[in-house]
């Protein structure tokens, strides 16, 4: 088999690079190793930048997201016993849209079926070759059979534990980590949000955030210990816990219900540099990880495929070689802000174990310097609500 270019991995990345292209007639092929229900079944975040939204609609797989999703003008940080809001309507005068990133993940699929670009789910022992020369390969096997698909590049878009980052020479990336001494306890449950707008708490006991997937569709979580395990936590003991975070006027608004999911997730900074080797190109989770806090993770993914996007059509449209020459220094440009702030925002909220009384007292400075300075707050607006591509 031959295509222009080779996607690994069929999350938000692989599947958004593959319709762009498609758009712009430039055959791709998209290699997944699960199943298509498997990669639904991942619940991520549910906050999408307004430039992600663009994209989508670029792609034409947004139709969806405008019926469904919500918009927010702010946040609040509950913090002290008191919920501040954050008005970043008010503030920079943009907002953010509530939607869930499987559902995305769920459009772009139907996008991709409806025009009939290739996906292969399940490809086992995927393999890339010749990724420093002028003519890559990717091998694989599906159904029993091996399979070889020659391209012009490659496009590494299969996540943090994917082959692509693996291939490259460990001498050719440099690679930077954070790894936080907490995860977040995350469920799922069919009852209306606390709040018209996401609360992040900072509390003694730890953080927490009441999310939402829709008007119907709550997402909570609590920090917790790295050892903590999911069975010891009964959607009762969640609840509770939950509340004792909470301020009392917040906490009797919590409808508790029967969770549909319930996952332990870790936090992790994470970034490899370059996000190119060769044909090949490293894109969102392959080549960088955020802790959550932020819900940067879809929404950098995306600013990865813009750029790339944009090298490919330079590349196929006039021949110039300049847009992808420059790929990896435009997205980490943009990627190490939004590492700056999730790791800002965690610091900010989070209870740190090792942390000493100097330490606690600085956070609690920096969360007041914040709550009263009007240009803290559009910086942290400015940032929530994405920087520009
Ligand atoms: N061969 C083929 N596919 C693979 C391989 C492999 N060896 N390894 C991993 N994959 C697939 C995974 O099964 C997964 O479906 O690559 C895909 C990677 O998807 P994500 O992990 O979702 O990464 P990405 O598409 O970059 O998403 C970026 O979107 O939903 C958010 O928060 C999420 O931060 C993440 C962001
Ligand atoms: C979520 O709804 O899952 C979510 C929202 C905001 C975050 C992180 C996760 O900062």
């Amino acid at each position: 088999m031959r295509t222009q270019v080779a996607i690994i991995g069929a999350g938000p990345s692989g599947l958004l690079l593959g319709q762009l292209l498609l758009k712009e007639g430039i055959s791709n092929v998209v290699l997944e190793r699960q199943s298509g229900e498997h990669v639904l079944s991942r619940i991520r975040a549910g906050i999408i930048e307004t430039g992600t939204v663009e994209l989508l609609d670029a792609a034409g797989v947004s139709g969806r997201l405008h019926r469904e999703s919500l918009i927010h003008d702010g946040i609040e940080i509950a913090f002290g016993g008191t919920r501040h809001r954050v008005n970043f309507r008010e503030l920079i005068g943009r907002a953010v849209v509530v939607y869930g990133q499987t559902e995305i993940t769920r459009d772009l699929m139907a996008g991709r079926e409806a025009a009939g670009g290739t996906t292969v789910y399940q490809a086992q022992d995927v393999r890339l070759h010749g990724i420093d020369g002028p003519h890559p390969r990717v091998t694989y096997r599906s159904d029993g059979i091996e399979r070889s698909i020659e391209c012009d590049f490659i496009a590494g878009c299969d996540g943090f534990r994917g082959v692509s980052r693996a291939c490259v020479p460990q001498s050719a990336l440099t690679c930077y980590e954070r790894i936080y001494p907490f995860g977040w306890l995350g469920i799922m449950v069919d009852k209306p949000p606390v709040s018209d707008e996401l609360i992040y708490v900072s509390h003694e006991r730890g953080f927490a955030l009441c999310s939402m997937r829709s008007r119907e569709r709550s997402r909570f979580y609590l920090q917790c210990n790295l050892e903590e395990r999911v069975e010891n936590w009964s959607d009762e003991r969640f609840y509770e816990e939950l509340a004792s975070r909470l301020d009392p006027d917040t906490a009797a608004h919590l409808q508790s219900g029967h969770s549909i999911e319930k996952s332990i997730a870790p936090l992790r900074s994470f970034v490899a540099e370059p996000m190119r080797y060769g044909r090949t190109f490293l894109v969102g989770d392959a080549a960088h990880i955020v802790p959550p806090t932020g819900a940067k993770g879809l929404n950098l993914a995306a600013s990865d495929v813009y750029y790339l996007w944009q090298g490919l059509v330079t590349h196929y449209r006039q021949g110039s070689e300049n847009g992808l020459e420059d790929y990896s220094r435009r997205a980490l440009a943009r990627v190490w802000k939004a590492e700056r702030f999730s790791w800002s925002m965690t610091s900010l909220l989070h209870r740190f174990p090792e942390s000493s009384g100097f330490d606690r007292r600085i956070q609690q400075a920096d969360l007041e310097y914040l709550l009263t300075s009007r240009a803290a707050l559009a910086s942290l607006a400015e940032n929530y609500v994405g920087l520009p591509l």
